[in-house]
């Protein structure tokens, strides 16, 4: 949540500034604002509600000075509603500093108290201003804004990144972090910062994340990063493993679509270089013997979300394959009880964006507990991995979309892949069964190309929907998760009332809710799985379509048992039944897409939503 940049060096800044907020923009997008500082110390600022756009088109009409020390951010608003007055920068000892922030700062409130009792005033209702003037007080009692930093956030309760200049310091921009993402961009003769790397990839791949509880001070040819005790920490450069194209639209009408459209090389790229010959390889995993791996009684999942109902997905599998039992738990229902953790406990979290405040905190805790754990990311230099025993990259890629579609598939292959690895480890699949499972893994991609295809089908059922109020969706076994994602996916991005049900569940109450014309989606597992659990879900169409629903079901290629019952039949290629939600999940994403923009909906950036959830 937020995007935050940061400049130092020969070019305009406020290029630099916009080009990266404007790749930054899915983690929030409800103001957006900047601060310059050229040479002789003069310093501008520009903030707007609205999207980067309503900025960019007054940077235009109003061009600011030009300046090679800046940040900008892009909002998802906390404190304060999304007006001009609470966009940020925030300003701090007279106008003379100006101060952009990710996360939410908790003793916000008992230190406006102190400051507003000591003559201070604020002119907005953020939490981001009060940290904005106590770094202008410790400013005017140091002199210098990386000591007035370190006094600040000593202060500062909750979870921070901060950015600030002062105009008396052109040429240095000072960060810090606590619990939320901050990341170096290292240039020649020009540094950058980024709440991700797509904020300076287009300028450079070489990249340092900064540690928690750290301060880094920039200049144009020098990065200094410490402890807020002061002292030197070493920091770790790594190369970002993806160009700036990767990042682009680049031609698509959404980041969404085009990422839809990645799955099968999301999937391909996860699975690169960890198949061979029959075998799994994990070379992230070396710290994990086989000894530990065996010693394993059972594995909790904390993720949200969608990511959530990949580790839902991927229990089926697990279980199945490992013969160990799996957990999964929402991180922030599971961090405020009491869960039994001990050593034997694997705990596994999963994780896009490796920064969300929930998981990452459910991480710690796990930590905290005794618990190893593993966490399953798509993001280089990301916090949760950090905080994790190991990691296992999914390679999909940048998801620039604020709705997830190809981590969600390169997720359940990464944790397919775990847990061949862990069957094979634990001797729980023999020789052939885990080459067999692994060709079904090694097939996904292409079969995906197919369930691709339909693109245009299911955008005229969308379009043809575009009015309804309400849409359920069953699935039973690995299909549950799938109607809980093709649910959220309707409610995020078309926000139509959605809800996802295990089909076994339908008598137990949601079937009151079935009315004549009420639109089901219906995932229907392969009959050539448990056909005893295809006939059931066969029964359970039967049941709605007599109370008058409208079913569309996904089904695989060939099966005629669903055709006299539903309205319209979406299909997906054969394949073991644990890898049919890998299929079945796509129409439902193009579903809720197609029906988004039916409605005339933004489907990259869904009202209320952001990509990164950096706050509790
Ligand atoms: C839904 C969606 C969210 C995320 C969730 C977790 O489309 O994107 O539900 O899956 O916020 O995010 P990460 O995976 O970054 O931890």
């Amino acid at each position: 949540m937020c995007g935050i940049v940061g400049y130092v060096g020969e070019r305009n800044s406020l290029d630099v500034l916009m080009g990266g907020l404007r790749r930054l923009e899915y983690r929030g997008y409800d103001s957006a604002g900047v601060a310059i500082v050229d040479d002789d110390g003069v310093m501008e600022t520009a903030k707007r509600a609205g999207k980067l756009q309503v900025l960019a088109d007054d940077l235009e009409a109003t061009p600011l000075h030009r300046g090679g020390t800046g940040i900008g951010h892009t909002r998802w608003a906390t404190h304060g509603g999304p007006t001009d007055r609470n966009a940020h920068p925030h300003l701090g000892d007279d106008g003379r500093l100006a101060l952009i922030h990710n996360g939410i700062i908790e003793n916000f409130a008992e230190l406006k108290d102190e400051l507003l009792a000591e003559g201070y005033a604020f002119e907005s209702e953020t939490d981001t201003e009060v940290a904005a003037v106590l770094l202008g007080r410790e400013f005017r009692r140091t002199g210098e804004l990386t000591e007035a930093f370190r006094a600040t956030v000593s202060r500062l309760e909750g979870a921070f990144t901060l950015l600030a200049v002062h105009r008396d310091q052109p040429g240095v921009v000072v960060g810090a972090r606590r619990n939320s993402p901050l990341v170096i961009g290292l240039g020649d003769g020009e540094n950058f910062l980024g709440s991700d790397v797509a904020a300076f990839v287009e300028f450079t791949k070489r990249a340092v994340a900064i540690g928690q509880d750290q301060i880094v001070t920039l200049t144009a040819d020098d990065v200094t990063v410490t402890d807020f005790a002061g002292d030197a920490v070493e920091v770790e450069p790594f190369d970002v493993a993806w160009d700036a194209s990767a990042a682009e639209k680049g031609g698509w009408s959404s980041f969404m679509r085009k990422e839809v459209s990645e799955q099968p090389e999301a999937v391909s790229n996860t699975l690169l270089g960890r198949v061979d010959e029959g075998r799994v390889v994990i070379p992230e995993l070396a710290d994990f013997g086989d000894d530990e791996l065996r010693a394993i009684r059972r594995i909790t999942v904390i993720a949200c979300g969608t990511a959530a109902y990949a580790g839902m997905v991927a229990k089926y599998a697990i279980e199945q394959w490992a013969r160990v039992p799996v957990e999964v738990e929402l991180s922030h229902e599971f961090r405020y009880r009491d869960p039994v953790l001990d050593a034997d406990t694997l705990v596994v979290s999963i994780s896009q964006s490796g920064e969300t405040m929930d998981t990452l905190m459910a991480v710690k805790y796990a930590r905290e507990m005794g618990a190893r754990t593993i966490s399953i990311c798509n993001t280089q230099g990301a916090t949760i991995p950090r905080e994790s025993d190991a990691v296992v990259y999914t390679h999909a890629g940048p998801e620039v979309a604020v709705a997830s579609t190809k981590a969600f598939v390169a997720q359940i292959a990464a944790l397919y892949l775990f847990g061949l690895h862990l069957a094979r480890v634990r001797g729980t699949l023999g020789p052939d069964e885990l080459a067999a499972q692994l060709a079904e893994l090694q097939a996904v991609p292409e079969k995906l190309r197919t369930v691709l295809e339909q693109i245009d089908r299911v955008g005229q059922l969308a379009h043809w929907m575009a009015d309804t109020r309400s849409v359920l969706f069953l699935g039973r076994h690995v299909g549950y998760p799938i109607a809980l994602e093709g649910a959220l996916k309707l409610k995020e991005l078309a926000y139509i009332h959605a809800e996802g049900f295990a089909a076994g569940e339908l008598k137990h109450g949601p079937i009151a809710l079935i009315e004549p014309g009420q639109p089901v989606f219906v995932v229907v597992p392969s009959p050539r799985g448990s056909a005893n659990l295809h006939q059931k879900v066969v029964s359970n169409i039967q049941e709605i379509r007599a109370r008058g629903a409208r079913v569309i079901a996904i089904a695989e290629a060939g099966d005629a048992a669903v055709l006299p019952f539903a309205d319209e039949v979406l299909r997906i290629p054969l394949a073991a039944p644990l890898f049919e939600p890998l299929l079945a999940v796509v129409p439902l994403q193009i579903f809720a897409m197609e029906l988004a923009q039916a409605k005339g909906l933004d489907v990259d950036q869904p009202r209320n939503l952001a990509k990164s959830v950096t706050v509790e």
